[in-house]
Formats: structure tokens, sequence, C-alpha cells
């Protein structure tokens, strides 16, 4: 059990009906896959375009690592791939994103071989159970994507495994603000406005209802610090923007811990499709 003040529910997202892990995983796949074709419309459209923002800040903050001509950087959960691209963008670094919403990156892949200036491999696979080696990144990243992991533990320990010794983990994703006038109004806006809005766009109401409940089950910005701590990870700390409404968590991973073996049984699938 997590070392949090949270409950068993904090273990890992729970989509309304979810009953296990594997139950929660499949109902979140199926959620991004049914949503990738307006996924990015909504997202620009409802964050009145903070996302862009959010982003370009968290590869600004990640500079340091993505000017290495040598790094290799991950870029888990990355849908239809903004994040990888910002974080390409930033550097010279090689960027690689994997999801496993196989729409998501159907639409990461147009970008991609659109005028973006910057062309990334998309592999699709599981973050619980990554197809690589251990110690083979720099900096793994994941934006607003880890918090709908089945289980956050295990994720936080594949990201780490995966990473080199003294590689960095870089996890943005939502956080609520603190009560008083601009967290009220947030919250109302979160909760009542965009359900609707996303819903009538997308055409998936229960999706837009679990963006503000999964954000409400979530770790504050401190508690997802201590759960990165209890993994192992060091020198953690939370930058939180924009009123408390999100936070880039980083941390570090120490250069005496080894990871265990790669999963055998999971082969590569590049999603050029
Ligand atoms: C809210 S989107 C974020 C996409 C992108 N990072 C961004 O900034 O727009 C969350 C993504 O996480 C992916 N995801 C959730 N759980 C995953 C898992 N266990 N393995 C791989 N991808 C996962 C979903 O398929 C979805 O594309």
């Amino acid at each position: 059990m997590i070392a949090t003040g949270k409950t068993e529910l904090s273990k890992g997202t729970r989509p309304d009906g979810a009953t296990n892990e594997a139950d929660a995983s499949r109902k979140v796949r199926e959620m991004f896959t049914q949503i990738a074709p307006r996924y990015d419309l909504l997202n620009h459209l409802l964050s009145l375009q903070l996302d862009r923002v959010w982003r370009a800040r968290t590869a600004r903050k990640l500079r340091t690592i993505l000017q290495r001509p040598d790094a290799v950087v991950l870029d888990l959960c990355c849908g239809t791939g903004d994040l990888a691209f910002a974080l390409k963008k930033k550097g010279r670094a090689r960027v690689i994103g994997a999801d496993f919403a196989h729409t998501m990156l159907v639409r990461a892949n147009e970008k991609s071989a659109a005028d973006l200036g910057a062309a990334i491999p998309f592999l699709e696979s599981d973050a619980l159970q990554l197809p690589f080696a251990d110690a083979s990144f720099d900096l793994v990243t994941a934006a607003f994507g880890f918090r709908n992991l089945a289980n956050y533990e295990a994720g936080l320990r594949e990201m780490q495994r995966v990473l080199k010794p003294s590689g960095t983990i870089g996890i943005l994703e939502f956080t609520e603000p603190p009560a008083g006038l601009f967290g009220d109004f947030y919250r109302w806006y979160f909760r009542k406005i965009l359900p609707r809005v996303g819903g009538a766009i997308s055409g998936d109401a229960a999706a837009y209802k679990y963006l503000p409940s999964s954000v409400a089950r979530f770790f504050r910005p401190e508690e997802l610090c201590d759960l990165m701590r209890t993994v192992g990870l060091q020198n953690v700390e939370a930058a939180v923007w924009t009123g408390g409404t999100v936070a880039l968590h980083t941390g570090v991973k120490s250069v005496g811990l080894s990871g265990r073996p790669a999963p055998a049984n999971i082969s590569f699938q590049s999603s050029s499709q």
C-alpha cells in the first residue's frame, strides 16, 4: 500500500464501473481510442490554449537534458504527441513517444509526418509493461497521462526501471487549486462546464466527466512527491503553475538503483497507421 494520506482508492485510476486494474486500463484505453479525433481541439479549447504553455514550460524546465545530443527521452502516455514534439523542439535529444491507444498514435504519426519539424517514432505500448530494457533513457516524461494509470506505484517503478541511473522523471499533471475565489470558480468550470462542452463536441460525455473526477481522486502534488520518494527517486520536487491547477513533478533516479529485467514477452509495435 502506498504511504500517503490517501486511501486504497489512490492506488490507480478507476473509471466508473471498473472493478480491478485490468478493467480500469481497458476502460481508459477505450475512452482515449474513442475521443482521439477531437482530442487536440478540445485540449486547446477547454484549457484556453494553456495546455501548449504548460508543455512548453515543461520542455524549458528539462532543457539541460534535452540539449544533450546523446540523450534519449521517452514520452509516456504521449497521446497525439504534443509533449513529445515540444521536447524534441527544445534540443537535440532523441525523443520517442509511447501510448496504448492506437487512434491517438495515428494522430501523433500524422502530425509527425506533417511539417512540425520533428519526426518522432511513436510506439504502441502499455506504460505498466514497457518493451524497453533497463536503464535505456535519460529522461522519462508523462503529460496528463500518469493520472490515468491503473496502478501508480507500478507505473513509477516501470518509469524508473527504464531510466538510466541519474536520469530524470518529469510528470505533468492536473491538480486542484486551493479553496478561495479562483479555486471555487475553477472547480465550477472544471466540474460543470468542461464536461458539457467536452461531451457535446467529442460525443463522449463520460470521458469528459471522467476528467474532473479523476483529478479530484488523484494525488495532490506533495502526495505524488511522497510516492516518488517511496519508490526511491531523489531530488523530488513539484513546481505548481497557473493558480495551482497543474504541477510538474520531477525526480532523479539514484545512481545505486538497478532495475528489474525488461518483460520478455512484449514486442515493439510501431504504430504507423
Ligand atoms: C490525457 S491524454 C494525454 C496525452 C498527451 N500526453 C498530452 O499531453 O496531450 C492521456 C493518454 O494516456 C494514455 N494512457 C493511459 N494509460 C496508459 C497506459 N497504461 N499505457 C499507455 N498509455 C496510457 C491514453 O491512451 C492517452 O492517450
